[in-house]
Formats: C-alpha cells, sequence, structure tokens
C-alpha cells in the first residue's frame, strides 16, 4: 500500500507531517511512501534525505496522491488537494474541525477516511499520538524563547561589578502543556515566574515546577475540569472575579504568556485594554492563543504590535510552526504511533475498529460518510 506525505499549502505552516525516520519505519511496516518534492524545506529536511530513507519523492501533490492509500498531513488538505485523493484513502492529521466545522462534510463528499488527531481522546493509551501535546509543549517553550528576545533586560538576577540587573517578572495564564513547559522555561531562564488556571489540579502542578500561584478558588473552580481534562467556559461572576485579580497582577510582570483555551471554542479574554495600558514599557506579551481569537484583547493575529504606551504584544499564529524542526519531529512520531497502533500486520493496511475508543474520539468520516457523534448532520444526529 502506498502513503503520501505532502508539501503544507497553508500559509506560514512550515511542519511535515513524516520525517525520514518516520519513513524509514513506515516502510518498516510494508508500505511504499511517497514524499511530494519539497515538502520538508520548511524545516530543513532535503528531498535527498527522504531518499535515502526509502521515500519516493514526487513531483507534485497529484503524483504523490496517485493510487495512495493513505495520506499524512499536518494540516487536512485544502480543496484543490482534496480533489485529488482517491476515493477510500485514508487522511490522518490535524483537523483544526472546530474551526472549520464543514470540513467532515468535505471530507465525506471526497470520499476519504479523515482521521483528526486533534480529537484524540486524553487517555494513557492515546498519549504517544497525542498531537496537542506534542506541538503544545514547544509552543510553550518558543513562546518564553521569543518573549525573552524582545525584552530589552534579561531573564535572571545578575550582580555584577557594574551593578545589579534585576530578575525579570514573568505571568503565566492557563497552565495546561503549553502553559507548564512556558513555566519550566522561563524559570530555568531565571526570572520569577507565577501562574494562573481554573483546573484545580493545575495550583499543585504550577506549584512543583517553582512558580507560585495567582488564581480564584471557589466553588465554581470545583468543577472547572471536563471529565476530558479540558477547562469549562467559566461564569460571568467567575470571570469578574478573575479580572480584577489579572488587572493587579499583569500590572507588575515584564512578561505575560497567555494560553488559555477552551475546546471548541473561541479563546477567553483574560486581559483586557485597560490592564495592557497599566503595564510598563518594554513588557511583553506572548499571546499562544491566538490561532483561537487570542487571550489578550489587544492581539492581532498573526502580527506582532506595539501600543501606544510601549508594550510589545507577540500574536503570532502557528507557534508550533515556528519551531518546526522538533515540531515536525514530534508530530510525525504521533503519526506513526497511531498507525502502528491500528496496523493490520497481516494484511499490511490499515485497521480502525469502529468501537475502539481513540478511533470514536478520531474518526470524521468513513466509507463517504460524516460518523463523528459532534458533526454527523442535523438529521443523522
Ligand atoms: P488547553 O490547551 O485546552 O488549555 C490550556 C490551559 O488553559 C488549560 O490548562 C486550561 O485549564 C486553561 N484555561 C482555560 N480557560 C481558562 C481561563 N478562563 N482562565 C485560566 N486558564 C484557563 O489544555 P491542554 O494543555 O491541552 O491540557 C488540558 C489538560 O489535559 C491538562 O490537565 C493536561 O495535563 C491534560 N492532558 C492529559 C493528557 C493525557 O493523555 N492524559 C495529554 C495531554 C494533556
Amino acid at each position: 500500500m502506498r502513503l503520501a506525505v505532502l508539501k503544507e499549502r497553508r500559509a506560514g505552516e512550515t511542519r511535515v507531517a513524516a520525517t525520514p525516520e518516520t519513513v524509514k519505519k513506515l516502510s518498516a511496516l510494508g508500505l511504499d511512501v511517497a514524499v511530494e518534492q519539497g515538502a520538508g524545506a520548511g524545516c530543513r529536511i532535503a528531498d535527498e534525505e527522504y531518499r535515502a530513507a526509502g521515500a519516493e519523492i514526487a513531483a507534485d501533490a497529484a503524483a504523490a496522491l496517485a493510487g495512495t492509500g493513505i495520506v499524512f498531513t499536518v494540516m487536512m488538505p485544502e480543496a484543490g488537494v482534496r480533489a485529488l485523493l482517491p476515493r477510500g484513502a485514508l487522511v490522518v492529521g490535524i483537523s483544526g474541525v472546530h474551526a472549520e466545522p464543514g470540513l467532515p462534510g468535505e471530507l465525506a463528499a471526497a470520499g476519504v477516511d479523515g482521521c483528526g488527531l486533534d480529537l484524540l481522546p486524553r487517555i494513557t493509551r492515546a498519549q504517544a499520538m497525542d498531537v496537542l501535546s506534542s506541538q503544545a509543549n514547544l509552543a510553550g517553550y518558543r513562546a518564553v524563547i521569543e518573549a525573552a528576545g524582545e525584552f530589552g533586560r534579561a531573564f535572571p538576577m545578575m550582580m555584577t561589578a557594574a551593578g545589579t540587573v534585576p530578575p525579570a517578572r514573568v505571568f503565566v495564564l492557563g497552565a495546561g502543556v503549553a502553559g507548564l513547559q512556558a513555566i519550566a522555561t522561563a524559570r530555568r531562564l531565571g526570572a520569577i515566574v507565577s501562574a494562573t488556571d481554573v483546573r484545580p489540579a493545575a495550583k499543585e502542578e504550577i506549584k512543583s515546577l517553582g512558580a507560585s500561584f495567582v488564581g480564584v478558588e471557589d466553588e465554581e473552580t470545583k468543577s472547572a475540569q471536563t471529565s476530558g481534562g479540558y477547562a469549562k467556559e467559566m461564569s460571568e461572576a467567575y470571570r469578574r472575579k478573575q479580572a480584577e485579580l489579572m488587572a493587579a497582577t499583569v500590572a507588575k510582570q515584564d512578561i505575560v504568556v497567555t494560553t488559555a483555551l477552551v475546546m471548541g471554542r473561541q479563546a477567553p479574554t483574560l486581559i483586557d485594554a485597560p490592564m495592557v495600558e497599566a503595564m510598563r514599557a518594554g513588557s511583553v506579551i506572548v499571546d499562544i492563543a491566538a490561532d483561537a481569537g487570542g487571550n489578550c484583547a489587544l492581539t492581532v493575529p498573526g502580527e506582532r504590535i506595539v501600543t501606544p504606551n510601549g508594550v510589545a504584544i507577540l500574536g503570532f499564529r502557528n507557534w508550533p510552526g515556528r519551531i518546526a524542526v522538533a515540531a515536525s519531529s514530534l508530530y510525525a512520531r504521533n503519526l506513526l504511533t497511531f498507525l502502528t497502533a491500528f496496523w493490520d500486520k497481516e494484511a499490511k493496511a490499515p485497521k480502525l475498529p469502529a468501537e475502539d475508543e481513540i478511533i470514536k474520539g478520531v474518526a470524521l468520516t468513513r466509507g463517504g460518510a460524516v460518523v463523528h457523534p459532534l458533526f454527523l448532520p442535523a438529521a443523522a444526529a
């Protein structure tokens, strides 16, 4: 069976869905791997390296996709490429389906079986396939590194013969995978770090990384986590209390890193314009949630802006794509792990049992129909 790896076509996408390392392992499963020419260019993998790992280099998407049974992709293919997908192919990638609710219908119309690994259930068995975790971890690291580059002072306290440089104060909003990595990275650089989250479990995790916890703790926070491990959308009363605490805290910070997301919704606004206006000139806000609209009201998704009072807001999209070599390497392993877990060795083909908890979570379409419970057409639901 053929497996195609495409060049990503969305603006600013630098990652790739397979590396020479995973190509070798995919070939060992019995697959013929075809990689579209230039697919690794954004993360410095030359066609020659793929070829040396056993892949065929295809001149374009049509050549890569001809007769393929499986497609590995970072983001799900857009219309032009969808039209080239052989009917019946399995397409594995990040669906982004909450932002693009029409996608399952489009995949069904193309007759392909689409699996969105961003929809994986947060269970132990799925951890090594968890693309949200692997990518968020790197995003959290990268956000702090870019904040340090933007900041005009140092992160650690430096006592020198010429005087003392004070340590930077870093505040992290949202202590999930990205936020915890941001805390750890800022601590390693020597900053004084504090953090907040709505999920009660986050408090201990924040403290265990050597940061202080700042947060509203009330009856509502006791049930702020869904059974799937995600945060719930909080009430108006909670948001008011949180905003007061945030206003007092943010004004004292040099660096603010925001990572708060609520699955399937716009990112919550945690920092409003007056809070930014109260920050000192030279402070930096890094908004990792920019792709979901941002946690700061002044974030312009995709842009670096500087406010009139001198606060830089880095609202870049696709933070994992800003550390593309590592992000691709982990992402490619996530996909390899998924396929290996659902590989029928005898038939040398994927086998996706509809009743499996992981497949139930990720399968969007099957045999030309939408099957995911969240996206079933109204009549079927
Ligand atoms: P996420 O990316 O959906 O959200 C980031 C963080 O923002 C979360 O910690 C969330 O609680 C927080 N947040 C949401 N609304 C907020 C608000 N209004 N104010 C402050 N913070 C807010 O979350 P992520 O990183 O995907 O992790 C969610 C949970 O899942 C974590 O507990 C994580 O440890 C767990 N997890 C479990 C895995 C497993 O396989 N068992 C794998 C990965 C994560």
